[in-house]
C-alpha cells in the first residue's frame, strides 16, 4: 500500500505528529478563528500553523481540548479531518457560518446540524451518494444541551454543504452568471426542509461516520437567503461559546461509558 506522505513523523499538511492531539477537535474554517476559540480556554497554545492549517491545543474547563482551521470547502476539510485522526482527534465539531433558507431563522441564531446534504467534492472519494452524511447523535445531543444551557436561540436540522459560496448556493457568479442547474435551489431545498448552505459538514460528518469517529456542527446564521440580509461576524462568538461547553458536556458524558456504546 502506498505510504501516506508525512515530513518525520508529522502529518504532510497540518504538521502535527501522533498523540500531539486530544480527542476533541473544534473546526472552524477560517484559521483566525483559532485564537478567537482558545480565548475561552484555561490555557492555549499553538502548535502548528501551514497553509489554511493552523492548530492551539489547550483546556477548556479542565478538559483537553484542540481546534484546528479546515479552510473553506470539502478538499482542505477532508485533509484536516485525516491528518487529525492520524494525530489523535476522535470527535470534532464543526464551528461556522451558514446561510439560512427560512425567513423564521434570524440573523445572530445559531444552527445545529443534524445532517447535511452531500453537496460537497471529497465525500464522493469516500462513499456513494446514497451514504448519509450525518452528525453523531452524542455530538448533537451534546450541542443543544450547551445552546438551551448559555440561551442561545438555536434550529436543529439537516444542512446544505456545496464547495461553492456563489453558483452553487444559487447567488450569481462574476456578470450575472447562473447557469440552469443552480437556478431553482433554494426553493428545491426549502421543500426538503434543508435549512441552510455550509460549505465542509457534508465532508466532516461523511469521514467521521466511516472512520468511527464523531462529528457535529454548530453555525452563526450570518445571512438569510429569503430576506436577502447579511451580516459577517453576528452569532459568531455565540456558536464558538456553544461548542467550547459541548466539549465540556462531551467529555462528562464520555466518562460515563460504562452507560452507553
Ligand atoms: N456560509 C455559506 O456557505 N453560505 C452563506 O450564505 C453564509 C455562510
Amino acid at each position: 500500500m502506498a505510504q501516506r506522505p508525512k515530513i518525520g513523523q508529522r502529518a504532510y499538511h497540518l504538521l502535527l505528529a501522533q498523540g500531539e492531539i486530544p480527542r476533541y477537535v473544534l473546526l472552524p474554517g477560517d484559521p483566525g478563528r483559532v485564537p478567537l476559540i482558545a480565548k475561552h480556554w484555561d490555557e492555549a497554545r499553538e502548535v502548528a500553523r501551514n497553509r489554511e492549517f493552523v492548530t492551539y491545543v489547550g483546556r477548556y474547563k479542565g478538559v483537553s481540548i484542540g481546534a484546528t482551521s479546515t479552510g473553506i470547502g470539502s478538499g482542505s476539510t477532508a485533509i484536516a479531518v485525516e491528518e487529525l485522526l492520524y494525530a489523535g482527534a476522535d470527535t470534532f465539531i464543526r464551528v461556522g457560518t451558514t446561510g439560512a433558507l427560512w425567513r423564521h431563522i434570524k440573523l445572530g441564531d445559531l444552527i445545529i446540524g443534524a445532517a447535511a446534504v452531500r453537496w460537497d467534492g471529497a465525500s464522493r472519494w469516500y462513499a456513494p451518494p446514497e451514504y448519509p452524511a450525518v452528525a453523531h447523535w452524542v455530538v448533537v445531543n451534546a450541542l443543544v444541551k450547551a445552546a438551551e444551557s448559555l440561551g442561545v436561540r438555536h434550529h436543529v436540522g439537516i444542512v446544505a454543504s456545496t464547495d461553492s459560496f456563489y453558483v452553487g448556493q444559487e447567488r450569481p457568479g462574476h456578470g450575472g452568471f447562473l447557469p440552469p442547474w443552480a437556478k431553482g435551489l433554494i426553493e428545491a431545498l426549502r421543500g426538503l426542509r434543508v435549512l441552510s448552505f455550509e460549505m465542509e459538514s457534508a465532508t466532516i460528518f461523511t469521514l467521521a461516520s466511516i472512520y468511527g469517529a464523531r462529528a457535529g456542527g454548530v453555525y452563526a446564521v450570518i445571512a438569510n437567503r429569503e430576506t436577502d440580509e447579511f451580516a459577517p461576524e453576528v452569532g459568531v462568538e455565540e456558536a464558538i461559546k456553544v461548542a467550547n461547553e459541548a466539549v465540556k458536556i462531551l467529555a462528562e458524558y464520555d466518562s460515563k461509558a460504562d452507560l452507553h456504546t
